[in-house]
């Protein structure tokens, strides 16, 4: 493994999905015949298009970490379908519209969130249904811009820690309280998972995204730093 994927911190990259130069045959060329099948089925070619250039993305960024090349990475998936690679590294990816950001770890269950920013009519109800009692008292004290900043922030600090554990929105919202704005320190407040203990988890904001969007990265080790990797990782 490289020195990248072997150190104790987090390794960040973050890319324009909608300025990526490749060709399609070319990002093909990378895929496996599965991602390619899939890229067919959706419906748009903008969404086609994306979900292409993330794969490769992916594909390329643990390509230079593991020395492999990129079409030989075979990927399993957990019960919920959190995807890993046999002998490491620990990554995750998340995509918001035209954004994709990728993290990878050398080790540990990491996970990563990001969301453009936007209106959403529903933003209320949103949150009764998805944050606990403190996230929603704090969101909810807040008035426009700040209202869906707040939104934002809270939800891809929840996604990231329950992608961390895998089972993404099929475990319980409530169960964890995340904290608000940029204090140093982990942003976790509360966690009420079996078998999972607050103390070791780390859960930070994203600083650098693209103007507009937020993110959040969460990895059940206390205390580890953030790097940028370069934007050449995310070619071949
Ligand atoms: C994971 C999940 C939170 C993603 O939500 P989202 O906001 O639409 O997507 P994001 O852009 O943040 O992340 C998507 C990426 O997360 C990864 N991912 C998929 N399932 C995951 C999981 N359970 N845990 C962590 N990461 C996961 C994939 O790399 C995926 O990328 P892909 O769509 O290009 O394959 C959501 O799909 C979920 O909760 N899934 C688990 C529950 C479920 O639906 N299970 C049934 C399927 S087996």
């Amino acid at each position: 493994m490289s020195p990248v994927a072997s150190s104790a911190g987090i390794q960040l990259l973050s890319h324009d999905l909608d300025a990526d130069p490749r060709s399609d045959l070319d990002l093909d060329a990378l895929l496996s015949r599965e991602e390619c099948a899939r890229a067919e089925r959706f419906a748009f070619p903008r969404l086609r298009r994306r979900y292409r250039v993330g794969r490769a993305v992916l594909r390329c960024v643990l390509a230079r970490v593991t020395g492999r090349p990129p079409a030989a990475l075979v990927f399993s998936h957990g019960a919920q379908g959190k995807p890993a690679l046999a002998h490491g590294p620990s990554f995750n990816l998340s995509h918001s519209e035209g954004v994709l950001l990728l993290g990878v770890s050398g080790h540990g269950r990491l996970g990563v969130d990001v969301e453009c920013l936007r209106r959403l009519d529903d933003l209320v109800a949103l949150a009764h249904y998805s944050f606990a009692a403190d996230e929603c008292r704090a969101v909810l004290a807040l008035t426009g811009e700040a209202r869906e900043q707040a939104f934002f922030e809270t939800w891809t600090r929840k996604e990231a820690l329950l992608k961390a554990l895998g089972g993404g929105l099929s475990l319980p919202l409530k169960a964890c309280s995340v904290a608000l704005g940029a204090p140093a320190g982990t942003l976790l407040a509360r966690l009420e998972l079996p078998g999972e203990r607050l103390a070791d988890w780390w859960l930070r904001p994203v600083e650098g995204l693209p103007e507009g969007a937020v993110g959040a990265v969460a990895l059940d080790r206390p205390g580890v730093e953030q790097v940028w990797l370069p934007g050449d990782y995310a070619f071949a």
